[in-house]
């Protein structure tokens, strides 16, 4: 089985310091930088805006992958994408567009990505699964870092993978919550391809943070 791709969420950094923290992860072997974005309204919790995605942007050139947990989200994409973000992801549960939505993350130049909460089935994909390059399969129910893994999305994982399979899609499953050296190798063979990981990736600071990335990608 492929070894997955690695997407550090800065949720867990060092707000303080972005810059070095967002250049640190990526010299430590990110393979993509994962962002937060939270409003307050559709999670209990508020980040950052299009603004810090600017500010960061010149510190890695790691493809980011920003992660829209905000309603409503379309007045929103034009700025995350002049900002930097090379894939934005958005949740069917924020708004009644969701095929819209996506024509216009794609009428953006970027890849456009669909995350399914932990109670919505991957049914919601039926009609869109086609014109993404993305599903984030949340492993936890969105708005904090540090929260435990929830098995029973592995099925979704696997139900995904199936479908993306047997329709010879190009589409990358990236699994989003919990993700740690134990839970890493059940999202791979689920069918995970790409690991968030927050607190997993950036806990003991910038000297074990590749350390932290080799234990998430050799899953043990
Ligand atoms: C949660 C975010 C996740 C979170 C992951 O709403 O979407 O990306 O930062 O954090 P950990 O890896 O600590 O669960
Ligand atoms: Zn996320």
């Amino acid at each position: 089985m492929a070894a997955p791709l690695i997407s550090p969420s800065i949720l867990s950094a060092d707000f303080a310091k972005l810059g070095e923290e967002v250049r640190a992860i990526d010299a430590a072997g990110a393979d993509w930088i994962h962002v937060d974005v939270m409003d307050g309204h559709f999670v209990p919790n508020i980040t950052i805006g299009p603004g810090v995605v600017k500010a960061i942007r010149p510190h890695s050139s790691k493809p980011f992958d920003v992660h829209l947990m905000i309603s409503p989200v379309d007045n929103f994409l034009d700025a995350f994408a002049e900002a930097g973000a090379d894939m934005i992801t958005v949740h069917p549960e924020a708004g009644p567009h969701l095929h819209r939505t996506i024509q216009r993350i794609k009428a953006l130049g970027k890849k456009a990505g669909v995350s399914l909460n932990p109670a919505t089935p991957a049914k919601m994909l039926d009609y869109v699964l086609e014109e993404l390059d993305l599903v984030l399969v949340m492993s936890v129910n969105p708005g904090f870092g540090g929260q435990k893994f929830i098995p029973s999305q592995l099925k979704k994982i696997e139900a995904v993978a199936n479908r993306v399979a047997k329709e010879n899609l190009r589409v990358d499953i990236e699994v989003d919550g919990g993700i740690d050296p134990q839970t890493a190798p059940q999202a791979v063979s689920a069918g995970a391809t790409v690991l968030v990981a927050g607190t997993a990736a950036f806990r003991g600071g910038p000297g074990v943070y590749a350390a932290n990335i080799q234990a998430l990608r050799g899953g043990g």
